[in-house]
């Protein structure tokens, strides 16, 4: 990948983005306090900070004096928030994707080595910097899109030392990188070959030393689990959820892929800030969810990857008014994706996301996923200064062009990073 553009987006080397920025279009619902009279809009940066939003291109006073960016009438979004992320690994599993293609069932791909554990015995031969150049790469690659804040998961080391990597990691790259890093811990994704046979045992390991440990490193910001018949039990996904509550922290699960388990309605009871994949989400849970205020995220990538066929129960969440975010959900088994906009084109094409929906799914409610609601997805004065400047002429456009980046500038953290 672009390794000579590796250093392109890292905080340090970007300049200042403080001054006032002119010619704006916001996007329908990128403002925090609601959409401005139809024009153009201009803000003003301080600091890192949004400080100022107006009608037309007068500033106050105050802000005359400061350099001024003439956005050329360009459409304004807010930064990008990609919600589910497994970016963190060692190798790759292309061989996989071949049988997949081949027709290979899970099983058979399980048997030639293949799966999440394939990527546990990558991730554990990695040393951390080893993984945090992997992982930059791709970061890059997102960022380069407009991303500003993303949530990373563990999970591909499944023993406290390589959990502990990985999420380092994820941390290094937030603290590198000035974007905004959930860590989610996800020890629970697999059963890692020592512990054959033995769930339980692991899932007890999982609660009471990895858990505690990584969260008083101050590594964790969620808790999550692969709740499914190939991945953990209702009871074992409940008895990590106490674990995570008993610390304080907030769970999300990975919830009815590829069937009903009733992980969702379980998740929002212990008020989850997201249920994601759900193809087979229930009524059940979808009122659950709506009662909890837990998002829906939709992982378009992975559904196209595996050529499910399931679809997503979307109508029925819109209609119960459940927040719908879109995520990328990239690993390197079923989304080796690292497009927002093209997950935002994908939830709309496959799962019939309308542009708005799918818009505000990569924005505001991708940010409500991480509990991120009060300072990400929207702009707003006194909000990190996180937006996009996109070189389209209306907003439906970010979700209709594939395959190319129509990014013009992305500040991001008060620095201009593209
Ligand atoms: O979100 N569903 C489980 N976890 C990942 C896949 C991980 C992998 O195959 O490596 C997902 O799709
Ligand atoms: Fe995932």
């Amino acid at each position: 990948m672009q390794s000579a553009q590796a250093a392109t987006h890292l905080i340090a080397n970007l300049p200042s983005a403080n001054g006032v920025w002119t010619h704006l279009h916001p996007m329908p619902g990128a403002l925090a306090d609601g959409d401005m009279p139809a024009g153009e809009v201009s803000l003003v940066v301080e600091q890192g900070l949004i400080r100022w939003i107006g009608a037309g291109d007068a500033v106050p006073a105050a802000y005359a004096a400061l350099p001024r960016f003439d956005g050329g009438g360009a459409l304004l979004t807010p930064g990008l928030v990609d919600c589910h992320t497994h970016l963190v690994y060692g190798g790759q599993r292309a061989n996989e994707f071949a049988m997949r293609l081949a027709d290979a069932s899970y099983e058979e791909v399980a048997k030639a080595g293949g799966g999440i554990v394939s990527s546990v015995r990558a991730t554990r031969e990695d040393d951390e910097d080893t993984l945090f150049a992997s992982a930059a790469r791709r970061l890059e690659e997102l960022l380069a899109e407009g991303v500003c804040a993303i949530e990373i998961k563990s999970g591909y080391g499944l023993a406290l030392e390589h959990e502990r990597k990985q999420l380092r990691v994820a941390r290094r790259l937030g603290e590198a990188y000035g974007v905004t890093v959930r860590t989610t811990f996800l020890g629970a994704h697999a059963l890692p070959p020592e512990y054959a046979g033995r769930s339980q045992d692991y899932i007890d390991v999982v609660c009471n030393e990895m858990l505690p440990a990584l969260a008083a490193e101050g590594l964790v910001d969620a808790v999550d689990v692969f709740c499914e018949r190939i991945g953990f039990s209702l009871a074992e996904t409940e008895q990590v959820f106490k674990a995570a509550k008993a610390l304080g922290l907030p769970v999300k699960l990975h919830a009815e892929q590829l069937s009903d388990m009733g992980g969702s309605a379980l998740a929002a009871r212990y008020g989850a800030l997201s249920c994601d994949h759900i193809e087979h989400l229930s009524a059940e849970g979808i009122a659950t969810m709506k009662a909890a205020g837990t998002v829906a995220v939709l992982l378009p990538g992975a559904y196209y990857t595996l050529r499910d066929t399931h679809l997503p129960p979307i109508q029925a969440l819109r209609d119960a008014g459940v927040p719908m975010a879109v995520s990328t959900d990239h690993n390197p088994g079923t989304s080796p994706a690292l497009s927002l906009l093209l997950m935002a084109n994908m939830a709309c094409t496959l799962f019939r996301l309308t542009v708005p929906e799918a818009l505000v799914g990569i924005t505001r409610n991708a940010a409500l996923a991480l509990g991120l609601q009060d300072t990400h997805g929207t702009i707003g004065v006194g909000r990190p200064a996180n937006f996009v400047l996109w070189g389209v002429q209306e907003a439906s456009e970010l979700a209709y062009w594939f395959g190319q980046r129509p990014v013009r500038t992305v500040v991001r953290q008060g620095r201009v990073a593209v």
